[in-house]
């Protein structure tokens, strides 16, 4: 358990480096196991909590896999052996479930656990398990688990029901080695996609049209390991993108693509914040403060739900009222934190209303998900006084090294330990009877 100590009001200065993106780490590390020889070596991999998961989730199965002392993650896939995914592994994260594809596409058999509701409300893998059994997978559901059978998946015709990212991933792993051609249509776009078919087809695999609406994959008989790089995390460059404009600061966020961030930052530049562009790299100012702006979530080219609450802490403070509206997933609940440090928002349905106040104030507040206390980061750097944030676990399991990033910028950033249930033990005094 930790906390940050956050002494806000200090514009941040200087550059900061973009990690790879987790969201393609995650879907790259398992496809790696799709290999049946040779060995994967991935750059860029972020060293954050959910990669961590991931590699634990893959050891359990059996696969060989290390960091060396560059931070490259090197994979023996045809190490897999074991079809079962452990819960209490599993259950840290959604992002587990690519496990289903990988192990019904290698191994033919598959028992992972079904992912369970989250703080960002119902997020079921319907879509994931109609793929599967309209492959050919005996699917069924028993003790929590989704349980799944199939010698040899083969090749379908697939329209998923809503643009889904996580659909769209899990159904290419599996299709890569099946019998036969996938059509996958009305696909995720996301950059996430687009690089796993990518590294894919740098396994020996044939994946064409990803970043369209049509995915096809034609199945090969078997996969080999590659060296890929993984690209930059746009979520995370968003979010220091906002942190800067926030502060009143001038920062250079680098090693980034700043193609992947084309709609949040035609929504910045309509707030006010100025953007340099350059190579690989943007100058972010906001010299003259930050106007209020309305806001739709969309899959992407559009506006992504991972920088909604980063937004919605910028419109804190903004001039005049914002309206924020979500239509992916149900995600509002962190906004009572962000009240408690003097921010005037009302949510109704899935539109917050944001009232923009002069200042915020610290205050103590909870992680409620991950991308909400990436955004009570950012208020408390630009509040006035102390913010304590608490359930960083939660937080770390996105941002890499973001206490170390913040101090490079000049933040007033600490991390502490908090208290464990033996430190509270230890604390209340025992009486013999
Ligand atoms: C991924 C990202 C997450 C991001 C989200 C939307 C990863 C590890 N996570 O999540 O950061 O916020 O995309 O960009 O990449 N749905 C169903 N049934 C399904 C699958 C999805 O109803 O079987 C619904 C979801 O509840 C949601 C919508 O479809 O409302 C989109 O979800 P999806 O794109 O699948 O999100 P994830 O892949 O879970």
């Amino acid at each position: 358990m930790a906390r940050y100590v956050i002494n806000g009001g200090r514009p941040l200065r200087g550059e900061v480096h973009i990690s790879g993106a987790k969201n393609s780490a995650l879907p790259i590390i398992v496809a790696s196991c799709l290999a049946s020889e040779g060995e994967t070596v991935l750059e860029n991999v972020p060293h954050d909590g959910d990669v961590g998961t991931i590699c634990l989730i893959l050891r359990s199965l059996g696969v060989e896999l290390w960091f060396d002392a560059k931070g490259r993650l090197h994979v023996k896939g045809h190490t897999l052996k074991a079809h079962q995914a452990p819960y209490n592994l599993v259950r840290r994260m959604r992002a587990s479930f690519y496990c289903a594809g990988l192990l019904l596409a290698r191994l033919g058999k598959a028992e992972v656990p079904l992912p369970g509701g989250c703080s960002i409300g119902s997020r079921p893998v319907d879509f994931h398990i109609k793929g599967f059994t309209q492959m050919g997978a005996d699917v069924y559901i028993e003790h929590g688990f989704m349980k799944a059978s199939c010698p040899k998946l083969k090749g379908i015709n697939y329209f998923i029901n809503r643009s889904s990212v996580g659909t769209t991933i899990n159904l290419m792993i599996a299709a890569s080695l099946a019998d036969g051609t996938t059509v996958l249509e009305n696909c995720a776009k996301e950059p996430e996609v687009v690089d796993l078919a990518i590294f894919l087809n740098g396994m020996g695999a044939k994946v064409r049209g990803a970043g369209t609406d049509i995915i096809r994959i034609d199945g090969v008989e078997a996969l080999h390991g590659t060296e890929y790089s993984i690209i930059p995390d746009r979520i995370e460059a968003g979010t220091y993108m906002f942190a800067a404009a926030l502060t009143g600061g001038d920062v250079v966020v680098k090693d980034i693509v700043t193609e992947h961030l084309r709609s949040p930052m035609l929504k910045m530049e309509e707030a006010g914040i100025i953007i340099e562009k350059g190579d690989n790299a943007v100058r972010v100012t906001a010299p003259n403060g930050l106007k209020a702006i309305d806001v739709e979530t969309t899959p992407y080219p559009g506006f992504p739900t991972d920088l909604q609450q980063p937004l919605v802490a910028a419109m804190s403070i903004a001039e005049g009222t914002s309206v924020i509206r979500e239509t992916i997933f149900d995600r509002f609940r962190y906004v009572d934190e962000i009240r408690r440090m003097g921010a005037d928002i009302k949510v109704e349905r899935e539109s917050a209303i944001i009232r923009g106040v002069t200042q915020l104030t610290g205050a103590p507040v909870e992680v409620t998900d991950l991308r909400a206390g990436a955004a009570l980061v950012i208020a408390a750097l630009a509040a006035s006084g102390r913010t304590e944030v608490y359930g960083l676990e939660i937080l770390e399991r996105g941002y890499e090294g973001m206490e170390a990033k913040l101090q490079g910028l000049g933040a007033d950033i600490i991390r502490e330990e908090t208290e464990t249930v033996t430190d509270i033990f230890s604390q209340v005094e025992t009486i013999n009877l």
